[in-house]
């Protein structure tokens, strides 16, 4: 097969799941926790030794024109002696095994680890010959251009792959959010709320440009809510407060409301808003976990967050409107109008609507004195929340988006450029033209 028929492999690695697939499908074909299991040095454990490592590991520069032994020795990657995802967790239950987490706060922190990574992704999951594909990778904002170039690295000298492009999350999920019926015109303007497991950032985008100067990013995202869920099962000494149980349960009940006085109040009226969630502990046990107040509280702390913390206190919608604030006043219309939500922790039901009401509140207040200040009448500005239903995965699913048009394979960097110009050449990426 050539690369000139197949589809583009779309790699999104968030601190908290991985979610792998091809260009042009709907969803990811697999999502697994961006988890590695290494054997710890020393220790004994009954498994084999480990296999040898394969030429393609030998890390850059490695013999890449001999791709006979180079096919030859990936078929031995399920020997080696690590693992990624799921079965990372299960391992390192085991004696002899560590887990790591390659990424840290969206950025990766442990190169050796990344490609081990990346090769396992591409090897046992997708199954690809990455020679004969294009990839699109995802990055987080403000990411330091010594980060490309290692990726581009690994990605050209260790997988020789055909070709790569590295595209902003942030732009990523502004494509994902064309699904929603409220966005009218296919623009790359818009102000993305980006929450995951480790960051949430607000990232202010014109015509496809990241205004770097402008973006925040807060301390708080999913790990943080699954702990203040935890920390409410232990106050009431529930029989399960493990991590798994506590999110599980903010996944399926927690929820956004517009007012927790009375959110309170209204659990003291109607009793069946206390819930039981049963876990299932194997063996044909399960025990029964009260579930409360954190329905609502947990995530209030994204709008209240001296709930849980004492080091951030700036609600969400206050650091939006910050954000907006710090853009050029002529995209700022733009970017009030299209504010968009992505990723797993903006999943919270009612979450969006809460948001536009907050960040509304505050845009009219400061019109309002405005207004009293200089005794003009303004037009008013114009505040839309977007959630739509490719929310979940948006920056995977908007990569698939883009990484399936005609043109995206012009856009990317080629093992040839690379071979001829060096890993210099990712700095720059052109911006994709909105069909
Ligand atoms: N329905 C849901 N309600 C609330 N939270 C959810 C829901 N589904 C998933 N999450 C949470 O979303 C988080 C994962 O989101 P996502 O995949 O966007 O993060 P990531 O990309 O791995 O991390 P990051 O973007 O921080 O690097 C987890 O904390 C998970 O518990
Ligand atoms: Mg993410």
């Amino acid at each position: 097969m050539s690369h000139l028929t197949t589809p583009a492999v779309v790699m999104g690695i968030g601190t908290g799941l991985t979610k792998l697939g091809f260009a042009g499908n709907d969803s990811p074909s697999f999502i697994f926790p961006t988890a590695i299991a290494t054997r710890t040095t020393g220790a004994a454990s009954g498994r084999p030794p480990p296999a040898a490592k394969p030429a393609f590991l030998s890390g850059p520069g490695g013999n890449s024109s001999s791709s006979g032994g180079n096919l030859a020795s990936k078929r031995g990657t399920e020997d080696l002696d690590f693992y990624i995802g799921h079965e990372a967790i299960d391992v390192s239950n085991t004696p002899g095994y560590g887990l790591n987490y390659p990424i840290r706060h969206g950025q990766i922190e442990n190169w050796d680890l990344m490609e081990r990574f990346w090769e396992n992704s591409i090897f046992k999951y997708l199954r690809c010959e990455p020679e004969d594909h294009y990839f699109l990778l995802t990055e987080p904002p403000l990411n330091p251009p010594e980060n490309r170039e290692m990726t581009a690295e690994i990605m050209f000298e260790t997988f020789n792959c055909a070709g790569l492009y590295i595209a902003v999350q942030a732009v990523l999920a502004l494509a994902a959010s064309w699904t929603s019926s409220k966005v009218q015109d296919r623009s790359l303007t818009g102000t993305v709320i980006d929450s995951g497991d480790g960051v949430t950032h607000v990232i202010p985008v014109a015509e496809g440009y990241v205004i770097a100067s402008a973006i925040k990013n807060i301390p708080i995202a999913g790990r943080d809510i699954t702990y203040f869920v935890q920390s409410l099962l232990r106050d009431r000494n529930e029989k399960d407060s493990s991590l798994r149980t506590a999110e599980k349960i903010k996944e399926e009940y927690c929820y956004v409301c517009p007012d927790i006085v009375k959110e309170f109040n209204r659990f003291d009226r109607e009793p069946e808003r206390f819930q039981k969630y049963l876990v299932d502990q194997g063996l044909g046990r399960k025990v029964s976990v009260d579930v409360g107040y954190e329905r609502f509280l947990a995530p209030e702390i994204f709008f209240n967050p001296e709930i849980a913390s004492s080091d951030f206190l700036t609600p969400l919608p206050e650091v939006v409107d910050t954000v907006i604030q710090a853009t050029p006043i002529d995209v700022r219309r733009g970017l009030y109008k299209n504010i968009v939500l992505s990723g797993g922790s903006t999943m919270f039901r009612d979450f969006g609507r809460r948001l536009q009401r907050d960040i509304k509140h505050l845009v009219d207040t400061r019109i309002h004195r405005s207004e009293e200040l200089s005794g003009a009448r303004s037009g008013g500005l114009d505040v839309q929340v977007i959630s739509h239903k490719k929310q979940r995965n948006a920056v995977w699913f908007g990569g698939s988006l883009l990484a399936q048009t005609a043109e995206f394979k012009g856009y990317c960097h080629t093992k040839k450029d690379y071979d001829e110009y060096g890993p210099g050449i990712v700095r720059q990426f052109s911006l994709f033209n909105v069909p």
